[in-house]
Formats: structure tokens, sequence, C-alpha cells
């Protein structure tokens, strides 16, 4: 996909109607960052906050988000970030399996066109699509497979949701806080070798 296909998919994405989020939200959220990047981080869906602004990761969670990456040394201007559904489900629900389906075709295409070496999932739903596991995120987080996925390879590195991390605000050793800031640490490394100079 060239550049001019992705900004058409992008307008795409801001006038959906494939599944029934659209009657309800404010703004999609189709993502934001490089296309050149090593390294996609992919959410659940958007809140309040991100349906409003149209912008990933902005409310009191993405705020949280922010500021573990920055202080892991990997600041969100390096990544490119999205999420598993790009409209905001009611309530803060989680996506239904319809609708996930119906955006599943426009994660594939940032993914194609981005070409990531890592994706770092945060939160089950968007490890669960990626991995096709059942498996929850408090057994997967922090260990990296390698994936086949709408025939793209790639690393998976999940992490907490960082809603949880919200919940859970302790940065003793072993918390969620302190066990995600050593995963976003490792999903660096990572990019470091795959891309000298990252
Ligand atoms: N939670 C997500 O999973 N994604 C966002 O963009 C915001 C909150």
């Amino acid at each position: 996909m060239n550049d001019a296909a992705f900004n058409e998919m992008r307008k795409e994405v801001e006038t959906c109607a494939r599944c029934p989020l659209a009657a309800n939200r404010t703004r999609a959220v189709f993502g934001e960052g490089p296309e050149t990047t090593s390294i996609v981080l992919v959410g659940e869906a958007p809140g309040a906050k991100e349906d409003e602004s149209g912008r990933p990761f902005v409310g009191l969670s993405g705020r949280l988000l922010s500021e573990l990456l920055e202080e892991a040394g990997l600041p969100r201007e390096k990544l490119f970030i999205t999420n598993t559904v790009k409209c905001r489900p009611p309530e803060n629900r989680l996506p239904s399996k319809t609708e996930s389906a119906a955006c599943r075709q426009f994660l594939a295409a940032q993914l194609r066109h981005i070409r990531p070496r890592l994706v770092i999932t945060a939160g089950n739903a968007p490890t669960r699509a990626v991995l096709g596991t059942k498996e929850g995120i408090s057994t997967l987080r922090g260990r990296l497979r390698s994936c086949v996925w709408e025939e793209m390879e790639f690393s998976v590195l999940p992490l907490f949701h960082p809603s949880y991390l919200l919940r859970n605000r302790g940065r003793a050793e072993g918390s969620p806080i302190a066990l995600t800031l050593a995963d976003i640490r490792e999903a660096l490394r990572l990019a470091r070798e795959f891309t000298p100079g990252f």
C-alpha cells in the first residue's frame, strides 16, 4: 500500500459504517505515529477522550501508558499506536466479535503498510486477536512470541492494559507497573536489535 492508499484508508475509517459502533461515535480513531517505525502498539478500543479527540491513548490510561513508555526510554512518538477497533464501544465495554471482525481488515492493512518487526499488544483483546489464543494477559504478558497473522510475520510482546495499571499503581518489585516497565525496556532492546539506530 502506498502513502496515498494509506491516507485513503484513514478517510475510509473515519466514515466507516461497517458495524453498529459507528452510530454512537464522535470520531473514529485511526491511530497515529510514524509509518516507518518497526514497532506498532495495538490497544483494545478508544475510550471517551479518544472518541472526543480522534487520537489513541490520550485519556487517563493513555497518559499513564505514555509516561511509562517515556520512563522506559521508548517515547510514544517512536511507535505507531492504534487499536483493534477504531470506534468507542458504549460504556467502554469490550468490543464484540462482530465489531472486531468488521475492523480487522483495517488493522491488517495498517500492519501491511507499516511492516513492523514487533507488535506490542496492550490487554486481552489485541493479544487474543493477533495470537488467536484464549489465554489471558497475566499468563501471556512479557512473553515474546513469533506470529503469522493475515500472512504477515512479526514478533508479539503482550503488555498489561494500562487501565489495569491505573487500578494497580504500586511500583514495588513484581508489581504490574514494574513488570510493564521491564516489558517496555525489552521491546526497546528488541527494536534496536531489529533496526540498528532505533
Ligand atoms: N484504551 C485502549 O485500549 N485504547 C485507547 O486508545 C484508549 C484506551
